[in-house]
């Protein structure tokens, strides 16, 4: 089931516009996650969708149908949340059959489908506990199979995996990426965490303040992003004020410390500039190579890749990612140069 918002606007009933004229189309079937900063409007976007917060104006539609005006349960929505939210004194069985005894199922549906909604999420021999005996994984698939077994239209889920260690979380996230493509149900995640999103999603809103800065696939949203906002807050790049005299869009070329670096400008730009280069973009060579001069400031060792901070004119610096056996060529201290990628070097207004 596809959702379309048109212009929406939410308020809590004060005069700052939470949710700020926001346009969006989501695709039946769709992965779609909101992502941003904490303040940015993600659950009160989520909760609206939902039927929990009245909208001061706008619209929004379910497959063309009109739901504005209709109430969270009449919605046929299913919720995860960050918290489990569980019943504490229900078994994981009574949890997720909760939805089903609401809407008057007979008892041996309720338990086929209980049973099978809680073997999908590998908690069958759970059942009978009680969620307070249950990890913060197992209480989070129970959430899942919850939500899932009333088999909604819509699935939202509220940062569902952060309060779980990293290695569950990957767990999880994984069970619910299974889920989604199984059910073919339409989804929107909010998470913060840049990566979750790149992981999961058809589709990513990257939310600035009630409003949606950039939309597209994944690959799109990192490797191509429009604003220094969306660069800055997918992966880390590295950001540098340029002063660029007015560049067109195409291939452009901007000076960093007397030196000619050039990049892709995805629209024209007048007066000043953001380089953006990720960490992978920009090749490290020995000093005396072809390229910007620096310094080898400090660096991290992360494993498959180490990140060097390299120092350049003016005490600016960015970081470099060096993967492999090349590593055994810098050290701390040493003089470098830096050759930014011209293809995937941008250049965007600040
Ligand atoms: N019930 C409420 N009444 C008034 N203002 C609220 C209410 N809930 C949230 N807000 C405000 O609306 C803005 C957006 O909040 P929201 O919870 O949607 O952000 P978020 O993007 O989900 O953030 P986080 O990542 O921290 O969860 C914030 O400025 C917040 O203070
Ligand atoms: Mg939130």
């Amino acid at each position: 089931m596809g959702i379309s918002i048109a212009d929406l606007c939410v308020t809590y009933g004060g005069s700052t516009r939470v949710i700020d004229g926001l346009t969006l189309d989501i695709a039946p079937g769709s992965f779609f996650t909101l992502l941003g900063p904490s303040g940015c409007g993600k659950t009160t976007l989520l909760r609206t969708i939902a039927g929990f917060i009245p909208i001061a104006s706008g619209s929004m539609s379910f497959s063309g149908k009109d739901v504005t005006k209709l109430a969270a349960h009449e919605r046929n929505i299913g919720m995860v949340f960050q918290d489990y939210a569980l019943f504490p004194n229900r078994t994981v069985f009574e949890n997720v059959a909760y939805g089903l005894r609401a809407r008057k199922m007979d008892g041996a549906s309720i338990k086929r489908k209980v049973s099978q909604a809680l073997e999908r999420v590998g908690l069958e021999p759970f059942a009978g506990r009680l969620p307070a005996a249950l990890s913060g994984g197992q209480r989070q698939r129970v959430a899942l199979a919850r939500a899932m077994v009333i088999q909604p239209q819509v699935l939202l889920m509220d940062e569902p995996l952060s309060n779980l260690d990293a290695k569950l979380r990957v767990q999880v996230r994984e069970t619910i990426a299974e889920l989604q493509r199984e059910a073919g149900i339409t989804t929107v995640f909010v998470t913060h965490d840049q990566e979750e999103a790149l992981a999961l999603s058809d589709q990513i809103a990257v939310m600035n303040k009630g409003r949606i800065e950039q939309l597209g696939t994944p690959r799109h949203i990192y490797r191509e992003p429009a604003t220094a906002y969306v660069a800055d807050f997918i992966g880390a790049a590295n950001l540098i004020p340029v002063h660029s005299p007015s560049v067109g869009a195409g291939t452009v070329e901007v000076s960093l410390d007397q030196h000619a670096i050039q990049a892709q400008a995805p629209a024209a730009i007048r007066g000043s500039a953001i380089l953006v280069a990720r960490p992978e973009d920009i090749g490290l060579d020995r000093a005396g190579a072809a390229g910007l001069p620096g310094r080898i400031r400090s660096q991290q060792y992360l494993g498959v890749k180490t990140t060097y901070r390299v120092e350049f004119g003016g005490g600016r610096a960015v970081n470099v990612d060096v993967h492999g056996d090349r590593r055994a060529e810098f050290d701390v201290g040493m003089d470098v140069s830096l050759a930014f990628d011209p293809v995937k070097t941008r250049v965007l207004a600040s």
